[in-house]
């Protein structure tokens, strides 16, 4: 049977180049960069390498990235950090309906036990949020704006210069989850004006449980792990060489290949969301129609459930998502969903593709061909449908 990977927004298969610049800092060059040591010095060489190389990315400075485990991490970091250092100064936090739940989860958070108030931004039928209604909702009390760069279930690309602009003269810290944005969007620190911005390398075939926060000079935030002096003791504990490393070598391929991978990408998504709105009737596209990630296709099936959709796929070799990866398993349509005006039984048929870089025509064509009569299969079966 085929096998066809579709849900790159998910995770991606680590890069054989990154594999390789990874294996020597396993049990070659297995030094603590805290030691003074050769071999520790070695290492830190290593990790001051890769920051480089994801600052490089970003068009920031070195000194700027700190590491975390990921993209939950990097956010509940910002979140926090600035909501603990600043709460003399206000408890009032911005952010969106369309969060990922690292960002949502944690402003519920502290909501719940540390007295926060949290605006929640509604966003237009495309998922986009309004720079207007950010101003207007800004308080002398509001310490923070936190707001996705790009979705991760509908792909919309947010004016992030927009938003980050409405706060710019208001005094309070801008935060942006750039996870699914990171290696694909161009991101340049010099000329957005935001002041802390989440990444995680394994959506861009680097390891998983590596992210990083770009921190910009001069703003204030304190740890959440304490104990050692590690990242400019915002993150204490011994770093975790290999997958720095691979992060670090997933931001050079990334940088080198982004506009070859993008265009490659976009072509073959567009065969794909024709052969689907040629084939099947009843098929609303999720989204923004154009400023939304390349890779990125969105679309709910009216009279389908998306979780039965994704069982069947799989049965014929075709790896997908019917939302963002963490709310599988729940029964709760997704918020995002909802969030950009459709109903609870539409947004249950709803079905993500995000294709990666090494998508061939070929997957996309099969893909098609196999969709369409399960489509068919599972309308046939609802009594909505007939009606
Ligand atoms: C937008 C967004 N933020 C945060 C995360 C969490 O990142 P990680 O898996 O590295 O913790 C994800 C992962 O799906 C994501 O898509």
């Amino acid at each position: 049977m085929q096998r066809v990977y579709l849900d790159h927004a998910a995770t991606t298969p680590v890069d054989q180049e990154v594999v390789e610049t990874m294996n020597p800092y396993f049990s070659e060059k297995f030094g603590n960069p805290s030691s003074i040591y050769s071999l520790g010095r070695e290492a830190q060489k290593a990790l001051d390498r890769a920051r480089e190389q994801v600052a490089q990315l970003l068009n920031a400075a070195p000194e700027e990235i700190i590491f975390t485990s990921g993209g939950s991490e990097s956010d509940n970091q910002a979140i926090k950090a600035v909501a603990f250092n600043f709460s003399e100064k206000g408890k009032h936090i911005i952010t969106t309906e369309i969060e990922h739940h690292a960002v949502l989860h944690t402003c519920k958070y502290l909501e719940k036990k540390h007295g926060f108030e949290v605006t929640y931004l509604p966003v237009d039928k495309y998922g986009l949020v309004d720079p207007q209604r950010l101003k207007d909702e800004l308080r002398d009390d509001t310490i923070l704006v936190s707001i996705i760069f790009a979705n991760n279930e509908i792909g919309t690309i947010q004016p992030v210069k927009e938003l980050a602009l409405a706060v710019e003269n208001h005094g309070a810290y801008f935060h942006t989850d750039a996870v699914q944005a990171f290696g694909t969007v161009d991101i340049d620190l010099d000329s957005l004006p935001v002041d802390l911005l989440s990444l995680s390398a394994h959506k861009i075939y680097g390891p998983k449980g590596i992210g990083a926060l770009y921190v910009r000079k001069g703003t204030k935030i304190s740890p959440l792990v304490h104990g050692g002096a590690q990242e400019r003791k915002l993150r204490a504990g011994t770093e975790n060489v290999p997958a720095v490393v691979g992060f670090g070598k997933a931001c050079e391929l990334s940088q080198r290949y982004r506009e070859e991978r993008n265009t490659k990408i976009k072509t073959l998504r567009k065969r794909l969301l024709d052969g689907i709105m040629e084939n099947i009737d009843e098929v609303i596209l999720n989204g923004h129609p154009q400023r939304r990630l390349p890779n990125n296709i969105n679309v709910c099936f009216k009279y389908v459930e998306g979780e039965s959709l994704l069982l069947n796929l799989d049965m014929v070799g075709i790896a997908a998502s019917s939302g963002s990866a963490c709310t599988s398993g729940s029964l709760e349509a997704s918020h995002v969903l909802l969030a950009v005006g459709l109903s609870q039984e539409v947004a249950h048929g709803s079905l993500r593709l995000t294709l990666g870089k090494d998508t061939t025509e070929d997957e996309i064509d099969y893909t098609v061909k196999e969709l369409v009569p399960i489509v068919e299969k599972l309308r046939d079966m609802s009594p909505l449908y007939s009606e």
